[in-house]
């Protein structure tokens, strides 16, 4: 296999540091595109320097936004510096992760992620789109955002939860292959519940947590507990379990 010069959007991130280090274990010759590594993705700061014979683009960068318009204006921004700066960089195919379910439940934060999809499609750089469920880390994720003192609020939720490394792993493979438009859902082995998922990882924290569950009112809440983010019967599924995670 040819070794790729691979830039990573994102690639602190919890999937991100993923997708460096797997990367970088198949000898690719890897560079991260964060805020912290000096890329704003955002203003498009220090982007054309650092693409310079990059071969492929990983975009997993993120926000933390609820709101859908923030979350429009982040992931439209952040894509077109992205595919502009590939452009006069020559860059050969732009893989970007979304979301099992986005077009289906287009409010919120998967506003952005389907304006995100589009304008990949627009764009002129040859693309991979790769859509994978809610990770193992996403449990985490919702503790960080939404403890208020000791109380965790998890909205009602059907997901099949699927693990960082492993959604990173599928996306450096697919980095190694030619541009393939949209290619099957990942999702992870079975379906689980969040709110159980959110009990199992505060119970690992200190201090008392009170976990309650809520429905989220309006259709993005309704797409989150009819299994609208459960992917189809034709998604490819991985292996590591949330219960494998915990050792
Ligand atoms: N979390 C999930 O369960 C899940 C499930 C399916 C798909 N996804 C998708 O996977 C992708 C990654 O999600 P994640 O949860 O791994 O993200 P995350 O942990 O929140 O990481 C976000 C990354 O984006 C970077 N970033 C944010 N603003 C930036 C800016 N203005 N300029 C440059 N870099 C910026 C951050 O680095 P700095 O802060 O250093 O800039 C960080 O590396 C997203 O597209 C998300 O929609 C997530």
């Amino acid at each position: 296999m040819n070794t790729l010069k691979i830039a990573v959007a994102g690639g602190t991130g919890v999937v991100g540091k993923h997708v460096v280090d797997l990367a970088r274990g198949r000898d690719h010759d890897v560079l991260v595109l964060t805020r912290s590594n000096g890329v704003d993705l955002v203003d498009g700061t220090g982007l054309d320097d650092a693409l310079a014979g990059v071969d492929v683009v990983v975009d997993v960068a993120s926000t933390r936004t609820m709101s859908a318009k923030e979350s429009v204006r982040f992931f439209t921004s952040v894509t077109a510096h992205l595919l502009r700066a590939e452009h006069n960089a020559g860059v050969r195919h732009h893989v970007a992760l979304s979301i099992v379910g986005v077009d289906e439940a287009p409010y919120s934060y998967y506003a952005g992620k389907v304006a995100q999809e589009q304008a990949i499609r627009d764009g002129d750089i040859p693309w991979t789109i790769l859509r994978a469920t809610q990770f193992h880390e996403f449990a985490e994720q919702l503790v960080e955002r939404t403890t208020l003192g000791p109380l965790v609020v998890v909205p009602r939720m059907r997901c099949m939860p699927v693990a960082a490394r492993d959604v990173a792993r599928t996306l450096v493979e697919l980095a190694e292959g030619t541009p393939a438009g949209k290619v099957p859902d990942l999702g992870g082995p079975r379906e689980e519940r969040m709110v159980d998922m959110v009990r199992t990882h505060v119970a690992t924290l200190h201090g008392r947590h009170w976990v309650v569950e809520v429905p989220v009112p309006g259709a993005y809440g309704r797409a989150m507990r009819d299994g609208t983010l459960v992917p189809g019967a034709d998604a490819d599924h991985a292996s590591t379990t949330f219960a494998d995670r915990l050792g």
